[in-house]
């Protein structure tokens, strides 16, 4: 196992159960279990109810199977929540009572050594979730066009001087550590830029990359498409978002689905969740009731 210093807090855990949790006996899953917070949680709280828990990382879920052996009402699958299909089929369940999607980044990911998703440690760049895809933000680093890089930035990091960090990425190949291109992303910025940033100057330039990595809009936008039709009537919902792009494709979502309406939302954490837990300052959740 990797080192790991942290343990990741899960989110809005209060609001989760109240919205989540409306069915005694239901069955429900969660999409993206991570290290298990909020699924240990929900257990816990429905001993009656079964859950079902799915994650890409094989390594976080590794996590969450030793912090939930003890329940029996839950089962984990190391797979995409694109799957949930596939899984539901598996287990000759037609509809459940509720979903829950924990968009973003697990603390393990961010923190264990290794996985090359932060810029405040030097690694090789990789980024993935998925440890047996091939693509990692090596290759996309270093192999993509400079407009497509800087489309990316733009899009995905919405990030202003796209272009001038694409040009500096291209010119400074190849780039092969989580520093390298930090470096590079430095170089694209006005001092006065840098200086007057709030965040880190780079976590807009690796948060383009990650999703472009993982593919996170397109995975989002298919979930959304199909997690509804799996839903009993009453059923719920839960979506927390990290980031604008995120929340914004989960508003529009819900409220042209004819299948769902919102009945809470954007819920977004207490002052005091954000003194004990500073990475759910950007979350919000919203609940929507399949129809
Ligand atoms: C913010 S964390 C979830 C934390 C979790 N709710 C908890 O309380 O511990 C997000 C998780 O989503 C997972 N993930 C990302 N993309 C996924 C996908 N396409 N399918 C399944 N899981 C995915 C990541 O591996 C990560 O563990």
């Amino acid at each position: 196992m990797r080192k790991y210093p942290e343990k990741h807090i899960p989110v809005m855990p209060n609001e989760v159960v109240k919205y989540l949790l409306w069915k005694k006996e239901g069955i429900y899953v969660d999409c993206t279990v991570g290290e298990g917070g909020h699924m240990l949680l929900l257990a816990e709280t429905s001993p009656d109810s079964y859950f079902i828990g799915i994650d890409i990382d094989s390594e976080v879920l590794q996590i969450a199977e030793n912090k939930l052996a003890h329940l029996k009402n839950v089962t984990l699958f190391k797979s995409s929540y694109t799957d949930l299909p596939v899984i539901l089929k598996l287990l000759s369940i037609q509809k459940v009572s509720g979903i829950l999607i924990d968009l973003g980044i697990s603390t393990f990911q961010i923190k264990a050594e290794g996985r090359g998703f932060s810029f405040n440690v030097d690694e090789p760049l990789d980024m993935r979730m998925n440890l047996e895809q091939a693509k990692t933000a090596h290759d996309v680093v270093n192999t993509y066009s400079e407009e497509k890089l800087a489309d990316i930035i733009f899009q995905y990091g919405e990030e202003r001087f796209a272009r001038k960090i694409a040009k500096k990425i291209v010119e400074n190949r190849p780039i092969n550590t989580t520093f390298e291109l930090v470096e590079a992303i430095k170089k694209a910025l006005p001092y006065s830029e840098i200086r007057k940033r709030k965040r880190h100057f780079a976590t807009k330039t690796f948060q383009a990359i990650r999703i472009e990595v993982n593919s996170e809009l397109d995975n989002i936008k298919k979930f959304l498409e199909i997690a509804p039709d799996y839903l009993e009537k009453n059923g719920r919902l839960a979506i927390i978002t990290f980031h604008s792009l995120e929340d914004r494709l989960a508003k529009h979502f819900i409220r042209n689905d004819p299948r769902l309406k919102q009945i809470a939302g954007p819920l977004k954490p207490s002052e005091n969740e954000i003194k004990n837990n500073p990475r759910a300052r950007s979350a919000k959740l919203r609940i929507a009731e399949r129809i």
